[in-house]
């Protein structure tokens, strides 16, 4: 509900600082970013401090009523450290080191480096202590930006080395977890094993799967050791991480355990290109505002690795430098994103950066003011949106977002969505076809749920439960004995559970079971695995209802279903080899109740699937919503947001309507009181309900 600005005084002249933050309060900006790139400007030589530029910029910050966000300057080590200790660089799978000249270069597991974090760290929260600007601090900068997560540096050997040892004991017991006799990969001694550097072929997914376990714990320990540093200066700091948009390697909840807020940097028609599926272009409506589903998934996964608040730390100010294609924003997308993160559970959205910056990598990534200082068109957007917020927030002040300042209460979510790095690490290395993307998957589910006005929680298969009405689960590949006596005590004891395809069928070591898929689960679903295939989008491909038969068509995977105790819903249409194979069963159990999808479901049999989970469950939705367009719930409010260039009409009465109207224009949007969303109906103007 609040909105700031990620600002880099050590671009321009001191001079200029007074004008700039100034024009900041003016426009309703409250949380100001600093210092994320500067270890040059703070340390130029080893133990030459310069801090009194980031002093100077934290007091007219505070002067104009605004707070401050720091950042450890770790994603940026500069030259005279890197010439110092070489042996700190990353190094690539086959040898090539990550050289200075960009960022992000160091190793999570280069002693050194992990010496140089702590001292630079420790200076900066002493000397910054008692400053009363600042509300907290960011560690690092997007860890794992450009496939850094997985370095394959001798530092990083030695530390998988450790890594087994602890978790294996003899080495015979690693050879027996993963397989070891396949293709003679057996190991004598721990020293033996190394990092799956560049090799022939693949290589053996039970020994990637750890190498990405271990990699994302080399993160974990790093950014632990940041915040203990910061902590340990003051407590009363929030510490934050700003995590990526549909990012594979680093597991966020893992790291969020060690934050007290979480973060993430939005940019949503960057993400329209290069996080789409391969072989598919952008409509031209995701090229100017993005897909609010690829966006809200992420705001939902953020929201809940701590189940609290999120912020987006960096928000898309207008057009941007490394997507393949930079198009203008539509006219109102820099507002309509603020509000649809508040809708998803954002208490402060945060636009990168305040101005076009004159030099280097960024020079075509637009700021909120031109690079003349002259207002851009993100300026004018950030300014409506906190306008809008701070009426939004009057009389509704019930929580306090992460720096003690009034907030709009938390997203209260009747689903659970069940997303896992393990089986995202495990399918991406046997995906078995071209287009099987795990997040695309869960987003054939997500989607449905958004298109009926339905929040989400995204969580790990771990948590509790038993709040949720409904859990969905598309894609849990690895299954513990332990997480199946969860979900049945789930459904046991009056739980509403769907499965997607390729559930249960490997255990945590990436390694089939001597029973069929889904393993574990078997009870639960009442039904076992008889066969899988792959099948190109070439083929028609559609089950049917055997009763009625109405057929839904679907995509890349298809699973032939043995009921034992489950009741057949679809079967394989056609005439092939499949043809009334069972492709869909339901099983009801004691109080609940489960269906297993063996097949990755099109949107028409997502949405059956998942309104007749949202009906059994009792879950409130709204009519199924036009493309691109969502609707959030949070507190008395409801938004609805328009991601494409056709105008909508909502069903309600204008009395319902708290912000905007019934008529929702291109990229604008209306907040609703949130009593109308059972049953809301919106439409694209001009077309039939
Ligand atoms: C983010 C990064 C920023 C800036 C921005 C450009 O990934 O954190 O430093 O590079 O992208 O869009």
């Amino acid at each position: 509900m609040r909105i700031g600005v990620c600002y880099f005084p050590e671009h321009w002249p001191s001079e200029r600082w007074e004008t700039d933050i100034a024009q900041m309060a003016e426009a309703g900006i409250e949380y100001v970013r600093m210092a994320e790139f500067s270890w040059g400007v703070l340390e130029p030589e080893r133990g030459a401090f310069e801090v009194e530029w980031l002093e100077q910029a934290l007091s007219l910050i505070g002067d104009h009523g605004m707070e401050a966000i720091l950042c450890t300057p770790t994603a940026t080590p500069p030259k005279w450290l890197v010439d110092e200790h070489p042996d700190m660089l990353q190094a690539e799978r086959d040898g090539t080191v990550r050289a200075f000249g960009s960022r992000r270069h160091y190793c999570f597991n280069s002693p050194t480096y992990k010496e140089e974090t702590e001292r630079i760290v420790t200076k900066l929260a002493d000397h910054f202590a008692d400053h009363p600007d600042v509300a907290g601090w960011q560690t690092d900068n997007e860890y794992g930006c450009h496939d850094t997560v997985r370095c394959y540096c001798d530092d990083c050997a030695r530390g998988f080395r450790t890594w087994l040892a602890e978790k294996y004991d003899p080495i015979d017991e690693l050879n027996e977890a993963w397989g070891n006799t396949f293709w003679s990969q057996q190991y004598d001694s721990f020293e033996a094993v190394d990092p799956p550097r560049h090799s022939a072929t693949e290589h053996h997914p039970s020994r990637l799967l750890e190498y990405y376990r271990f990699s994302n714990d080399s993160v974990v320990s790093y950014n632990r050791l940041q915040a203990d540093r910061l902590r340990e200066a003051n407590d009363s700091w929030f510490v934050t991480h700003n995590f990526m948009g549909r990012f594979d390697s680093l597991d966020a909840y893992s790291v969020s355990e060690d934050l007290d807020l979480v973060t993430w940097d939005s940019y949503p028609t960057g993400f329209a290109q290069d996080r789409l599926e391969e072989g598919t272009n952008p409509t031209p409506d995701q090229l100017r505002a993005g897909d609010p589903d690829q966006v809200g998934m992420d705001h939902d996964l953020y929201r809940s690795a701590l189940d609290r608040p999120f912020w987006v730390m960096e928000q898309q100010p207008g057009d941007v430098n490394w997507p393949p294609h930079c198009p203008q924003p539509g006219e109102g997308a820099m507002r309509l994103w603020a509000h649809h993160a508040t809708a998803h559970g954002a208490d402060a959205v945060l636009y990168f950066r305040w101005r076009r910056c004159l030099e280097a990598q960024e020079q075509y990534h637009a700021g909120l003011r031109k690079q003349d200082g002259s207002p851009d068109r993100g300026y004018i957007d950030a300014t409506a949106a906190g306008s809008e917020f701070e009426t939004l927030l009057e009389g509704h002040e019930d929580a306090t977002d992460a720096a003690g300042r009034p907030a709009l209460e938390h997203v209260d979510a009747p689903v659970a969505l069940l997303h896992e790095y393990d089986n995202l690490w495990a399918l991406s290395e046997q995906p078995h076809a071209p287009d099987f993307e795990y997040w695309n998957l869960l987003n054939a589910f997500y989607g449905a749920l958004r298109a009926r006005g339905v929040q989400v929680d995204v969580v790990h298969p771990e948590t509790e439960l038993a709040e949720y009405a409904a859990v969905v689960a598309p894609a849990l590949h690895l299954v513990t004995p332990a997480i199946a006596a969860r979900l049945t005590d789930y459904v046991e004891t009056g739980g509403h559970l769907l499965f997607g395809p390729r559930t249960g069928v490997k255990d945590e070591y990436n390694k089939l079971r001597p029973t069929l898929q889904p393993g574990p689960l078997t009870d639960l679903v009442g039904a076992t695995v008889d066969q899988h295939e792959s099948l190109p989008s070439h083929l028609e491909t559609a089950v049917q209802d055997p009763e009625t038969d109405t057929q839904y068509a679907f995509r890349t995977w298809a699973e032939w279903l043995e009921p034992t105790t489950a009741t057949v819903r679809y079967t394989y249409a056609g005439d092939t080899v499949a043809t009334d194979r069972p492709a869909v069963v339901e099983h009801a159990v004691e109080d609940g109740h489960v269906v297993y999808c063996g097949v990755w479901p099109e949107p028409e049999l997502a949405d059956d699937l998942i309104t007749s989970l949202l009906e059994r469950a009792d879950i409130e939705h709204t009519a199924r919503l036009p493309t691109a367009v969502r609707v959030g719930r949070r507190g008395p409010y409801a938004w609805v947001t328009n991601f494409s260039s056709e105008s909508l009409e909502i069903d309600i009465s204008d009395e319902q309507v708290v912000l905007g109207s019934s008529a929702v224009g291109p990229f604008d949007v209306a907040v609703v009181d949130e009593a109308v969303v059972d049953g809301l109906v919106v439409h694209v103007h001009g077309e039939a309900e």
